[in-house]
């Protein structure tokens, strides 16, 4: 949820570790802080509640000066979001400074063990209590940092990646991590640490991604840091990576795949909008390899290798969170339809605690954009453990859910910056179609006019999405008609029921508006006494199975004086004349109905919150990578 980075090497360092905030901000953004080691040794820590601008402001006449540091963006979990429980945190005496991105359970525990040895606290966070019992343990085992940390972290039950500063070693970055991301970036004569890649790209394409219960030591010589900030100074570095209970590891240094320009808003006003709009692209690249369309086939590297598994599967589980969860209940629907084997589709925080039946022939799939979702990964796991196989669909290449998956298949949409999941979405959901398809394929459980048809009409998605686009403008001019709405409701039947779910889980993080996405036909069974003429419906209408059953439903809700906003297939006649505004989608082949219709609602949500205010990539209590419970 949070984010952290550092750094150490032979530049200043607070310019980097302040880039790397803004980049990490996605990850949550009530408050800021930075620790920087300067020249004379001193340990100066800066926080500000608030954005990470909030921190630039209060350190424009701070002292910021050093070339080892670590700097944290937080989204609360222990004490409200203030100045105090801002990270980094400092130990009882002063020396040490923390920055974690996590949650410490038994950190009640360990606070009162310490808090009987004389130790105060000044916030409310878990994280102070790590500090604290690294540097209680450095001084009572008389120990180096290293150790230190090592041993505290033998005491810890929950999840970590944490950086921190020793002043009495300013030649040192001490890092670990458990269950939270953490990924190192080796440069000339420097090294970078940060949550994700993101902070790290324009500096150097190597990095080492730390597995967990892993420790890893970065320095440099000290006189190095004794030198000008800047300047061709030749330091000697090294990196040292052990686990907690200190057995030598060999890290693997990986090459980035990742460039700067698809961090930047290339003119957009928001990423939530650019990444709208890429999805044309984004849907070429993810099919790119896969879907060859002269030659009729598709290709899943991640199925062909795999086959035997989803061809013995007695039953296929889905698990995944939020907008992924969406897209498994998409695929559901074309899984079982294509491949006849039974799908369910689980949220994951439910399935990793409710005891759940799995065997060993179950396939399971998890979804994941960031692919660190700590309820999913922690399915995942518990799924491994009794033998399933794991099928991962995820977006962050190197993520700890791809990582630890039997296989899978990357959506290779680039970075997904919106906190409000969009281009990943439709990605997914052409990845899980890919995959219904190959199976039935090779099960022969549909036919291969059925097959021919889909793999053909899947090619000419990107372009039909385009067309979707050019109704951009219209849909925000009408958009500002529905601000004052308190309440939305969403209704879709079969493959668009998860499109109505997904289109008001947009409305409702990024413009504060509570909307409900239902099945249609479950309107009569309750919220039809919601409707009024104050009440907005959007009813996904596209010419599909129950397309008539969908416009009986709109009757309804006219004769009821609510004012709805249709999507309809392109030439649509009869939902025309009923319905108070229409947005138009191409014809296309029943299953790949959402990856049209979910974009007009992605764009009503966007214009909606843009015309209220509202802060679109970053909404409030929302963070991109839920790596909490
Ligand atoms: C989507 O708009 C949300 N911000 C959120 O529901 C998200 O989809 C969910 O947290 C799951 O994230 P993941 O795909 O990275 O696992």
């Amino acid at each position: 949820m949070c984010g952290i980075v550092g750094y150490i090497g032979k530049k200043k360092a607070y310019p980097i570790l302040i880039k790397g905030l803004h980049r990490l901000e996605y990850r949550g953004y009530d408050s800021a802080g930075v620790a920087l080691i300067n020249e004379q040794g001193q340990l100066n820590v800066y926080k500000a509640k608030g954005k990470v601008s909030e921190l630039e402001a209060f350190c424009a006449e701070k002292d910021t000066c050093g070339n080892i540091g670590i700097a944290h963006t937080r989204w609360a979990t222990h004490g409200e979001p203030n100045t105090v429980n801002a990270h980094p945190h400092y130990s009882e005496s002063e020396r040490l400074a923390i920055i974690h991105n996590g949650i410490i359970e038994n950190y009640a525990v360990l606070k009162a063990g310490l808090m009987e040895q004389g130790y105060s606290f000044k916030s409310d966070t878990d994280t102070e209590v790590l500090v604290q019992l690294v540097e209680y343990t450095q001084v009572n085992r008389h120990v180096d940092l290293k150790t230190a940390v090592q041993l505290a972290l033998q005491q810890v039950i929950g999840a970590y990646a944490i950086a921190i500063l020793d002043k009495e070693h300013p030649d040192t970055l001490i890092a670990a991590r458990k269950g939270s991301p953490l990924v190192v970036g080796i440069g000339e004569d420097e090294y970078f640490l940060a949550s994700d890649a993101t902070p790290i790209v324009e500096y150097t394409d190597k990095v080492i991604y730390i597995e967990d219960e892993e420790v890893v030591a970065l320095k440099l010589k000290v006189e190095s840091l004794k030198l000008k900030e800047v300047g061709e100074v030749k330091v000697e570095s090294n990196i040292d990576i052990t686990t907690i209970n200190n057995v030598t590891k060999t890290p693997e240094i990986k090459r980035l795949e990742l460039s700067l320009s698809q961090l930047e808003k290339g003119g957009y006003p928001h990423f939530m909008i650019k990444e709208i709009f890429e999805q044309p692209r984004t849907l070429t690249d993810s099919m790119r390899g896969r879907v060859n369309v002269r030659q009729d086939n598709i290709a899943l590297s991640g199925f062909i290798d795999n086959k035997e598994r989803f061809l013995n599967a007695k039953r296929i589980i889905i698990t995944a969170c939020g907008t992924s969860w969406h897209a498994g209940l998409i695929a559901m629907y074309a899984i079982e339809e294509f491949a006849q084997i039974p799908v369910e589709v689980e949220y994951s925080s439910e399935f990793r605690y409710r005891k759940p039946v799995i065997n060993k022939d179950d396939v399971v799939i998890a979804i994941s954009q960031s692919g660190e979702t700590a309820d999913t990964l922690a399915a995942i796991q518990l799924a491994k453990s009794k033998g399933a196989f794991i099928f991962s669909i995820c977006n962050v290449v190197g993520a700890s859910i791809p990582r630890i998956s039997d296989s899978g298949c990357y959506t290779h949409v680039g970075p997904e910056i919106g906190v409000a999941s969009t281009k990943a979405f439709t990605a997914q959901v052409v990845a899980l179609t890919m995959l219904a398809l190959c199976i039935g394929k090779e099960k022969g459980t549909m036919t291969e006019e059925q097959y021919l048809s889909i793999v053909r009409e899947l090619g000419q998605i990107p372009d039909k999405i385009e067309r979707v686009l050019g109704q951009n403008k219209r849909i925000a001019d009408f958009a500002k008609t529905f601000t004052y709405a308190q309440n939305f409701i969403y209704l879709g039947r079969g493959y668009n029921f998860p499109v109505a779910m997904e289109g008001a889980l947009k409305l409702k993080e990024i413009s504060y508006i509570h909307a409900e996405g239902y099945p249609a036909a479950e309107m009569k069974h309750g919220p039809i006494a919601l409707i009024s003429q104050e009440m907005p419906v959007v009813v996904v209408a596209p010419h599909c199975g129950t397309y008539e059953k969908v416009v009986s439903n709109i009757q309804e809700i006219k004769a009821r004086k609510g004012r709805v906003i249709a999507v309809v297939t392109e030439g649509d006649e009869l939902v025309s004349k009923i319905a108070d505004y229409i947005i138009e989608v191409p014809q296309t082949e029943e299953c790949l109905t959402p990856l049209l219709t979910v974009i007009p609602l992605q764009l009503l949500a966007y214009h909606i919150a843009v015309v209220k205010g509202c802060d679109v990539d970053q909404p409030r209590n929302l963070a991109k990578s839920v790596t909490v419970e």
